[in-house]
């Protein structure tokens, strides 16, 4: 990754219009590029992350996003704006927060919208780094501000407003506290924002409000032993009367499963009345076991279904995240996915069901233990499959090959994700589970995303290969089942 820390220069919306000019012809290459995503967001051009003040409003869903048009040349972080009404057609328009204020200089970062009366209330880090002081940017030559405009459509949005600067944060943190998320819980406001105190230990700050504007801090969510240094992009949630704090900790290790992996993104039970001190938070459980997903944010929409986006990559990697960038874009989200809560009390996760609206039937029916079934398929495919006990205990295990050459396996009690040969230097990813009953599995051109028993867990991934002539194929070690097959058009 270029270092854009140098590069995030202050621009306003005319510095914007005046570099689209200049990039137009890197517009049409990233258009007409082959990798191009079907049914996944991507950025027009240049470098998207964490997607940000998710909402619905009025019917349309607004997408906002971490947006880095002109990268890797002007590393200016914007606020990058799409909406659906559907989630299979989206709208791309321009930027909504540009970095163009003393108090948000070097980048527009993170945060959420909230909605009251119609209004949307939408908060954000300002970053601004200040080279002339003592600067290390983890204890001095930050400004991490939080602020707030507002809007009635989701398009225009008022004048800056500065809610919380270094000062009204408790004084044992460093400098790192960013990506505010509001929410409402027993009629007052409450705020969450990510954070990294003086001795590396990551947390969760608490701040209550009566008025969306002024905010009072409360407490933090920490875990008993240190876990990872920062905790980025914080959520809160509760589904079906369980609460739920999602984080992405950096740099976790961890034990008792046989996965370690630098940059987490999980989530924590939670019991908390939100009245004294006392809360708990129950064990840390990984969201997703691929290469590819980080920065989550979550919303409930008009109809109450709790949503959830991602971005599709991840800081930080030692393999390959940028292979697209040589036709001048880079990174996506993930599908949007419906969270509930399953009766392991378990987040699970599964694509909305707005996305069966692309389904084209290909091929369904049953497979034979020890067959397997072998399709040629569409680069853009959806497979379902029911598996007939594929657990630890009975010994039966299966291999599927998706696409040119990805492995998906399950034997002794591990599923195992294999991209050698089509990560880009991706290689294996593992999770532990007693069985596997159920298999959903979407591709579009370089991504995979497959989602296990209900999606109680998830692997989402790049993947890079030809794109044609691929096969989807079972093979079946002592494990027949049902499969649906279907190519995907949007
Ligand atoms: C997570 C993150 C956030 C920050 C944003 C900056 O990917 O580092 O913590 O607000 O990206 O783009």
């Amino acid at each position: 990754m270029a270092d854009m820390t140098w590069k995030k220069k202050r621009m306003n919306k005319k510095d914007y219009e005046e570099q689209l000019r200049r990039h137009e012809e890197r517009l049409q290459t990233a258009a007409s590029d082959p990798m191009r995503l079907k049914y996944h967001l991507q950025p027009p051009m240049g470098w998207l992350n964490d997607p940000n003040g998710l909402c619905q409003k009025d019917g349309v869903y607004h997408i906002y996003h971490q947006y880095v048009p002109f990268y890797p040349e002007l590393c200016s972080v914007f606020w990058g704006h799409m909406t659906t009404k559907d989630f299979i057609r989206y709208d791309v328009h321009e930027p909504v927060i540009y970095p163009d204020t003393d108090r948000d200089a070097n980048g527009a970062y993170s945060g959420s919208a909230f909605l009251k009366d119609g209004t949307m209330y939408v908060y954000y880090t300002g970053n601004v780094r200040h080279t002339d002081q003592d600067y290390d940017y983890i204890t001095g030559g930050r400004e991490q501000n939080t602020l707030l405009v507002t809007s009635e459509d989701g398009f225009h949005f008022s004048e800056k407003r500065l809610l919380m600067k270094n000062e009204d944060y408790p004084s044992d943190l460093s400098l790192h506290v960013r990506d505010p998320k509001v929410f409402c819980e027993n009629g007052r406001y409450y705020m969450i924002q990510g954070a990294r105190d003086l001795e590396d230990h990551g947390s969760i700050l608490l701040f209550e409000s009566g008025d969306l504007i002024h905010w009072t801090y409360r407490l933090r969510f920490c875990t008993k032993t240190p876990f990872g240094y920062m905790w980025e992009c914080p959520n809160y949630l509760r589904v079906d009367d369980q609460q739920f704090l999602i984080a992405c900790p950096q740099e976790i290790r961890q034990d008792g499963n046989v996965t370690v992996k630098e940059n987490g993104c999980g989530y924590f039970p939670l019991k908390y009345d939100f009245e004294g001190p006392e809360y708990e938070l129950g064990e840390y459980r990984t969201l997703d076991f691929g290469f590819d997903f980080y920065a989550p944010q979550v919303f409930q929409d008009e109809a109450g279904r709790w949503i959830l986006l991602g971005w599709m990559s991840t800081p930080d990697a030692d393999y390959d995240c940028e292979v697209t960038m040589k036709n001048g874009w880079v990174h996506a989200m993930t599908v949007p996915r419906e969270l509930y809560v399953n009766e392991k009390g378990r987040l699970c996760q599964r694509p909305l069901k707005e996305l069966e609206r692309m389904r084209r039937g290909i091929s369904s029916g049953p497979f034979e233990a020890g067959t397997g079934f072998r399709s040629e398929v569409p680069v853009c495919f959806e497979l379902k499959a029911d598996l007939n006990h594929a657990s630890a205990d009975s010994g039966r295990s299966f291999a599927l090959r998706l696409r040119e050459s990805a492995v998906l396996r399950y034997a002794d009690g591990i599923l195992s994700l294999d991209l050698t040969g089509c990560g880009a230097g991706r290689t294996v990813r593992e999770v532990r589970l007693k069985e596997v009953r159920e298999l959903q599995i979407l591709s579009d051109t370089i991504s995979l995303e497959i989602f296990v028993n209900g999606g109680e867990e998830v692997f989402t991934t790049r993947i890079f290969d030809s794109m044609e002539g691929l096969q989807a194929e079972f093979l079946s070690d002592g494990c027949g089942g049902r499969m649906e097959l279907y190519e995907l058009i949007c």
